[in-house]
């Protein structure tokens, strides 16, 4: 074995010892990785969480941030004080979130609002939207920004009338840094300059930066765009999904969401976008050098070396998982550290069926590695806006919907949940399966140091289903901890690996005896994983805060109830996304 081989072989075979030191020191007794009673699946509209646990919701859509906004409406009348009123409440679909601390056991959190379900949000169901429903939609997305209170017992509770409050939007105006500020592609009858955007879309996963900035990171843009007459799709539209037809949402109402009208538009979304909730004044940031694509979350790590590396997924089928590395250092002060760095796609290495491999990172860097004018790519603005189009040609490997990353902060391992894809045909080494309806998750760990370019990885799970010799899961997967589609990742600072899924919710065929969306808990080192929470009725479980001290952990139930299921989560009424808080009735540390 050479030399290489051999650090690759080492860095995986000593995961055990690699965990083991920090974890052990860390893990009594009273706190194991994995102390409590896995629950059974749930097919029932309610919210089940452990024996010796509590869980309630903390703030669902449309609950009033201040004391001027109304409560929400039943009736579902939509005029203009309704729309008003949006702006002034909790964003619908709850998805990725963070928290930042004040003092005297307060603190803000930071929550995208994915998108809306016109079948839950409108009498008419979707059927019949005018523009005054789309005003009021766009209102209903982005990000929602409050202050809460911890009480005793561990549990939070809105500050109302804070002045943190604050509700970002599709009409927010947004400035734009990076290297495609002022690009010709990002230019709009509105926006000469191609600067300054309104509003952020689709707003998935995030991601938190050290010097306490939060990163919203736009994912499916291409659903709110649609256009009134034909026209011809250009091969980056194409790979973007921009086309007639495409919109969900109807708010092509709204020409700027018309692409026969404003192509340039959809140029302007699928960015991570930084935002300081600490300062409610400040203008949101989208930084373009963190590439254009259908972003699920970004993880950020601050490496030994000082450098910020952003690791971030692609979620769509035959996508792409990236790193940005910083040019600059972090230096306990500096902010701007995200215009400038070099962006990375990963190509992995190995056999079909090994299950493991090497990797490297390739760059995404105007005139290296084929992105130059012979192929379309005449500036770095070209390569970050394209992002997609330059990683093909650099040779990057196409991954079965990578969606959430997390590093494990006691060691330099990453994970990465990929989700599923019933249209993979061609097998790949880290994507050894046809048609994955069940998803698994990879890890990957750099040589030396994140900014590294060279990695090794394995497969942490291959879900499945029974038999599971015939649907290939992995080892850790048995009839107690079966699952489809894992998609929200995170750990918890003793190394636990919470695990969120958005899969198929039949509980039929394939998807038999695995229920209601759920949340696991694994343990890294032995790769055992039980099932610690289950949502309500057709809902998706995603987005998650743990408090510093373990103790209480933020779960988003999203989108209970869409596509007309029967829910009436969680207030026997219309279904609302909702944040539900959950803690240990003996006050202990989640998961022990
Ligand atoms: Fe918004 Fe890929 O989940
Ligand atoms: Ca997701
Ligand atoms: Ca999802």
């Amino acid at each position: 074995m050479n030399r290489r081989n051999f650090i690759k072989t080492a860095a995986l075979t000593s995961c055990a010892s690699f965990f083991a030191s920090p974890l052990m020191a860390k893990t009594q007794d009273k706190n194991a990785i994995l102390g409590f009673k896995a629950i059974d699946i749930n097919t029932k509209d309610t919210f089940v969480v452990p024996e010796g646990y509590e869980a309630k919701p903390l703030i669902s859509w449309a609950d009033p941030l201040f004391s001027k906004a109304r409560e929400y409406d039943e009736s579902k009348n939509i005029d203009e004080k309704a729309i008003e009123n949006a702006d002034f409440v909790m964003g619908d679909n709850n998805d990725g979130m963070f928290m930042f601390e004040l003092e005297n056991n307060r603190a803000l959190i930071a929550v995208n609002n994915e998108y809306i379900n016109p079948e839950i949000m409108f009498n008419h169901k979707g059927k019949n939207i005018n523009l005054n429903d789309v005003k009021y939609m766009q209102n209903s997305c982005g990000v929602s920004i409050f202050e809460v209170k911890r009480l005793e017992n561990g549990f939070y509770e809105l500050v109302k009338d804070s002045k943190y409050n604050r509700r970002i939007t599709a009409q927010t105006p947004i400035s734009i840094s990076g290297p495609a500020k002022g690009d010709e592609k990002l230019k709009t009858k509105a926006d000469k300059k191609g600067k300054l955007v309104y509003g952020t879309i689709n707003n998935c996963a995030s991601g938190k930066t050290p010097w306490g900035t939060y990163l919203t990171c736009e994912e499916n843009f291409n659903d709110f765009f649609d256009a009134s007459a034909e026209f011809s799709q250009d091969a980056s539209q194409k790979r973007y999904g921009i086309k007639k037809g495409a919109g969900e949402y109807g708010w092509s109402l709204d020409e700027r969401f018309d692409v026969s009208k404003n192509p340039n538009e959809p140029n302007r979304f699928g960015w991570v976008v930084e935002i300081d909730p600490y300062d409610p004044n400040s203008m949101p940031i989208k930084r373009t050098a963190l590439g254009r694509f259908k972003h699920e979350n970004a993880e950020v790590v601050l490496d030994k070396s000082s450098h910020v590396v952003v690791y971030m997924g692609d979620d769509e089928k035959h996508e792409f998982i990236y790193k940005f590395v910083s040019k600059n250092k972090y230096d306990g002060k500096a902010r701007n550290l995200l215009d400038e760095g070099t962006l990375y796609v990963a190509k992995f290495n190995g056999k079909v069926g090994d299950n493991k491999g090497s990797g490297e990172w390739i760059e995404l860097v105007h005139g290296k590695n084929g992105l130059d004018s012979k192929n379309g790519f005449n500036s770095q603005a070209d390569v970050v806006i394209n992002a997609r189009l330059a990683a093909s040609i650099v040779g990057a490997t196409p991954m079965d919907r990578p969606e959430w990353v997390a590093a494990d902060p006691n060691s330099d391992f990453v994970y990465v949940t990929l989700t599923n894809n019933d249209k993979r045909e061609e097998l790949n080494a880290p994507n050894p399966r046809k048609n994955n309806i069940y998803g698994h998750i990879l890890r990957f760990v750099n040589d030396s140091s994140h900014i590294n370019t060279k990695f090794s990885w394995d497969i942490f799970l291959l879900a499945g289903n029974e038999p599971f010799s015939e649907t290939g899961a992995s080892k850790n997967i048995n009839k107690d901890n079966i699952f489809n589609s894992p998609d929200g990742l995170k750990f918890d600072k003793y190394s636990r690996l919470w695990i969120q899924t958005d899969g198929k919710y039949s509980n039929k065929g394939a998807y038999a005896n695995m229920g209601n969306n759920q949340m696991f808990c694994a343990d890294p080192l032995s790769g055992e994983l039980r099932r610690f929470l289950s949502g309500p009725i057709a809902c998706e479980i995603t987005g998650v805060i743990i408090s510093d001290d373990c103790k209480t952990m933020l779960v988003g139930v999203q989108h209970p109830g869409e596509k007309g299921a029967n829910s009436t989560f969680p207030y026997g009424k219309t279904p609302r996304s909702t944040i539900m808080q959950i803690r240990k009735l003996d006050g202990g540390i989640l998961g022990s």
